[in-house]
């Protein structure tokens, strides 16, 4: 199974709608960061440029908003001096319980490096990567104080007292040339490739490991293989092609008025691994299923720049080829950053973690029937055919499915299965829209599913009854048993019309969860802070729920993710229904705990 990376953006500019020196927002960054939290992806990378953001603090923000993500903080070795650098990437690392990777880059262009004062040649730049990684995994663990005496670094009896979490940090090496392979292959713990068609990608990993090999590292310590792409997917190859064509157009434009990533007439690059998408590029627009390098050629290589298009489909296959080759992390990110890696998320990321349950299969039918006909002829049969009594269960109540009544809920998507009871709506109308479209999204996929189980058991109990009874009939009467193989398809189909139903259900709020995603945070965002008091029908004391909200812009931020939602499997504690249970939960997320003390005072 190979990891997940992504690319960090600190603000909405992207290549294909860039906003002219956007500065950072925090809200983006932080929302960005919890999407790739929340849909699995393993890794970010902060990347490095001589203009840009400092990758350290970047990552410290990602880090705090975050759970899981690890960030990759991409480090140019002149910019930091190695024992300030292991201090700095241990204290992240400790910060966030061992949630660090760094990616070294040597440096590709020598007018970059420049600019930050560093004049030496790309070789020499690789020799003193080879010592600054030395240092550091010597600072992560050495007990005494060390020196350190090479060409390019000498210090006296340096001693480290920050130590990273869980041993040294993983070293990611990243390029094309023969000194990156050299330099990563015998240090690196993760080398860094841009993507490339399977041919050129195998022939670089074998001269990776060839490296490796080369200083004694056996197979079992060889880099770890990670490959970057900007796949760019739509629901069908039509539209992912449509998509990809109008990326290009915008890539261009962008590049001719000057908002490109490269002016437009820039000179070929340096750095070996984009002179080799270059070359590639020049063979044709499409390598292998779908690599595509228009792009490449659009931007200058200018980074990673080689797209996938396709379908999910596509672009999942595709991927899977590079991961027959040894590819263990893959880098996604498109062109339309935050869209993309939600759309990523959601399509391409190898099971995804469902929102509910799927529903049960057709369960077997439970049969008490003895098969010996002489036995059988001496049962009492006293069962009736149910095959009509599906109706009862699927005819919807009409009091019920009116919106105008009552205690009927008008909102529900499907009033014969989306009917709340009355305490529910007294909940509705105290809490504010955020409270309100998490509720419902969660009521979608529960109530579907307790109907949707109710039903079943209903459904099989009705089957069993009824095929039991034929099934006697037919023992006893013969041709009536016909009958009976009738009854059980028919509840068998309605089985499957009732798992269609609520898988839809299912999809449907997922689908809303996505939309809200994507609409602008002051949209998704409470107004003020308010205190809201619930009580349940039976206003029982005990019964009372208060809740008091306690951040309201920033301290706790919504989320509506699936980490959010509850799993409904864990909720049926047999003490609260599922839906006191989910309160509680989301009271634990959400808002105080139940207040003892006094609650704040409501605005
Ligand atoms: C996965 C990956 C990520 C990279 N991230 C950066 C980055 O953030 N900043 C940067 O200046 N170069 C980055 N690079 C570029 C290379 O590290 C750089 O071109 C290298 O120093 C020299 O390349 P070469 O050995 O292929 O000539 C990245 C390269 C790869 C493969």
């Amino acid at each position: 199974m190979p990891e997940f990376i992504s690319v960090t953006f600190p603000n909405a500019s992207t290549e294909i709608a860039p906003i002219p020196n956007a500065s950072i927002d925090p809200e983006y960054l932080t929302r960005y960061a919890r999407n790739l939290d929340d849909y699995g992806y393993n890794y970010t990378l902060v990347p490095y440029d001589s203009s840009s953001y400092d990758p350290f603090t970047i990552g410290a923000t990602i880090l705090s908003v975050t759970k899981k993500l690890k960030v990759i903080i991409a480090l140019r070795p002149n910019t930091l001096y190695p024992t300030v650098a292991a201090k700095a990437l241990a204290t992240l690392d400790q910060l966030s319980s061992g949630r660090v990777v760094v990616h070294f880059i040597a440096g590709g262009s020598d007018a970059e490096q420049a600019k930050e004062g560093d004049f030496l040649s790309k070789d020499e730049r690789y020799g003193r990567l080879e010592d600054y990684i030395k240092i550091l995994r010597r600072a992560w663990k050495s007990d005494e104080p060390f020196d350190w005496d090479s060409e390019y670094y000498q210090f006296k009896q340096f001693s480290n007292r920050v130590r990273p979490t869980n041993g040294p940090i993983p070293v990611s090496v990243g390029g094309s040339s023969d000194e990156a392979y050299r330099i990563g292959g015998s240090l690196a713990d993760i080398f860094g490739l841009w993507g490339e068609p399977l041919k050129e990608t195998k022939d670089q990993i074998d001269r990776i490991y060839a490296e490796a090999a080369k200083a004694g590292r056996p197979d079992s310590d060889r880099p770890r293989i990670w490959v970057t792409f900007r796949p760019i997917i739509a629901e069908t190859e039509d539209l992912a092609w449509a998509k990809a064509h109008k990326t290009l157009d915008a890539l261009n434009v962008n590049t001719a008025k000057g908002q490109g990533k490269t002016p437009p007439n820039a000179p070929p690059p340096q750095n070996a691994g984009s002179q080799r998408l270059l070359d590639i590029a020049a063979r044709g627009e499409v390598q292998d299923r779908a690599l595509w390098y228009p792009t490449v050629t659009a931007t200058n290589a200018r980074g990673a720049s080689t797209a996938l298009v396709g379908s999910p489909q596509t672009v999942i296959e595709s991927l899977l080829d590079y991961v027959d080759l040894g590819a263990d992390l893959i880098s996604i990110r498109g062109y339309d950053n935050l869209n993309d890696a939600i759309d990523y998320g959601r399509f391409t990321r190898p099971e995804p973690k469902p929102l509910a349950p799927p529903a049960p299969d057709w369960p077997e039918t439970r049969s008490t029937i003895d098969q010996n006909p002489a036995k059988m002829a001496k049962k009492t049969i006293t069962g009736e055919s149910h095959v009509g009594a599906e109706d009862q269960v699927f005819n919807t109540n009409p009091a019920l499915s009116d919106p105008d009544k009552p205690g009927v809920d008008e909102d529900s998507y499907n009033p014969p299965l989306c009917v709340y009871p009355s305490w529910i709506q007294q909940l509705e109308q105290g809490v504010a829209d955020y409270e309100k479209f998490i509720r419902r999204v969660y009521y979608t996929i529960v109530s579907a599913q307790a109907e949707y189980e109710r039903l079943q058991q209903q459904t099989v109990k009705h089957a069993n009854d009824g095929l039991e009874a034929h099934r006697a009939r037919a023992v006893a009467e013969g041709p009536e048993g016909v009958k009976a193989e009738h009854s059980a398809g028919y509840m068998k189909a309605r089985h499957e019309e009732l798992k269609m139903g609520y898988d839809c259900m299912v999809g449907e709020a997922s689908n809303y969860a996505e939309e809200l995603r994507r609409l602008p945070l002051q949209q998704q965002t409470r107004t003020g802070p308010k205190v809201v008091s619930i009580e349940t029908p039976n206003q029982n004391q005990s019964n009372r729920f208060h809740f008091a909200a306690e951040s309201v812009e920033g301290e706790i931020e919504p989320r509506i993710s699936k980490s959010t939602l509850p799993d409904p499997e864990k909720l049926d504690d047999g003490l609260n229904s599922p839906f006191e249970s989910w309160l509680l939960d989301m009271q634990g997320k959400l808002f105080s705990t139940p207040t003892t003390t006094p609650l704040r005072s409501t605005k």
